[in-house]
């Protein structure tokens, strides 16, 4: 049987660090270092500079993850972008990559089929369901996943929008996945959705069921109110699920596997607050070296948590062939997922 595994891993954030106190002094949020720390974990997270685009994150990330693995963009059969701050309303951020790429310049162009995926703080796991099921079915040996955002461009610095505001930072993190004969690589993965909750983490910028789709002023421009150009979220009700959501995907893998917590090397959650994450592991009883965390220095970066911690861990060292990893998300929709993979 054919299987897919993770031959590379890459990440990227950008080098302005923006700690909770630069929040504050420069950002001019009403908050507290020790607000956010408590409720959160996050301590700094970064941002990029005006200019840079999602892509651009996306890129820096990518050329990581081929150089690990060995490869060259022209290796490459396919790539999936999970973002939910793509570069622009449309085309989606696969084909901006694929671009950045080099994969359109010169005679051996190479015009990969580039899938988005919309599925928010669970997007990379959606993405590795998806490439994993592509490489196992024969149709396709390489492929980027990529998951990147660019949250600091549309946050509400102001009182009303603060505790979306402190929670979120920019980053990508991509891996390359390779077809194998090997006994090894990507064992399951589980998704879910709760469709009920739409809206209870939502951006919505424009409305198509209205005429015009935003408000215009009397010169045609378009006016968008702060309600509909920031991120809304009910922060406790989401909280709240996401435990549940977390702890059942988890039982779900475990169960279709026969596996328990003694059999998994390390935990990678999602890393939308580290209370959530800590909460999900009391409540299993899982040990507090199985769980890995970066969210004090980078914050939420939604699709790209997984793959920037999984390629730092990867980085550190602390990764062996063989290990077993559990991988488990939940975010906007409601969305949710888990994963387990071979090492
Ligand atoms: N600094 C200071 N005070 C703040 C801040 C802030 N950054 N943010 C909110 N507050 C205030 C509120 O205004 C409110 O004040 P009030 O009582 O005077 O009205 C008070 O703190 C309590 O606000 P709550 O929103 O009820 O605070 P809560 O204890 O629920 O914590 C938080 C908020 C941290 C957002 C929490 O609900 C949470 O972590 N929820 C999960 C959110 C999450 O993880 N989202 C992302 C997951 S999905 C994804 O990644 C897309």
């Amino acid at each position: 049987m054919t299987n897919a595994y993770i031959a590379g891993t890459g990440f990227y954030v950008p080098p302005r660090v923006v700690t909770n106190d630069d929040l504050r002094t420069v950002y001019g949020l009403d908050t507290t270092h020790e607000w956010i720390v408590k409720r959160s974990g996050i301590e700094a997270r970064r941002y990029s500079d005006e200019g840079t685009a999602t892509s651009d994150l996306a890129l820096e990330a990518s050329k990581h993850a081929l150089e690990d693995a060995g490869l060259t963009p022209r290796d490459l059969d396919l790539i999936v972008y999970a973002s939910l701050s793509p570069d622009v309303g449309f085309p989606g951020g696969g084909v901006y990559l694929q671009q950045k790429l080099g994969l359109c310049d010169g005679a051996d162009a190479k015009f990969v089929p580039a899938l988005d995926v919309r599925n928010q703080c669970s997007g990379f796991l959606y993405g590795l369901g998806t490439a994993t099921s592509m490489i196992e079915a024969g149709v396709y040996k390489n492929i980027l996943l990529v998951g990147a955002e660019l949250h600091s461009a549309a946050l509400d610095w102001t009182t009303r929008g603060r505790s979306i505001a402190s929670l979120f930072g920019d980053g990508a993190g991509a891996v390359v996945l390779r077809a194998t004969d090997e006994d090894r690589g990507v064992r399951g993965w589980w998704l879910g959705a709760d469709g009920r909750f739409a809206d209870v983490l939502s951006q919505k910028i424009w409305d198509l069921k209205k005429r015009p789709f935003m408000p215009v002023n009397e010169h045609g421009v378009g006016q968008v109110e702060p309600l509909m150009m920031y991120a809304q979220m009910d922060g406790k009700l989401v909280f709240r699920h996401a435990v549940e959501r977390m702890i059942g995907a988890l039982f779900t893998a475990y169960s279709a596997k026969g596996l328990t917590h003694d059999d998994i090397d390390y935990f990678l959650f999602h890393q939308a607050n580290l209370r959530i994450n800590q909460y999900v592991a009391e409540q299993l009883g899982i040990p507090e070296h199985k769980l890995l965390s970066n969210i004090q220095s980078y914050g939420n970066t939604t699709a790209a948590t997984i793959p920037i911690l999984l390629a730092e861990t990867a980085r550190s060292g602390k990764l062996k062939r063989g290990m077993k990893i559990a991988m488990v998300a939940f975010g906007s929709g409601f969305t949710w997922g888990s994963a387990i993979l071979d090492w």
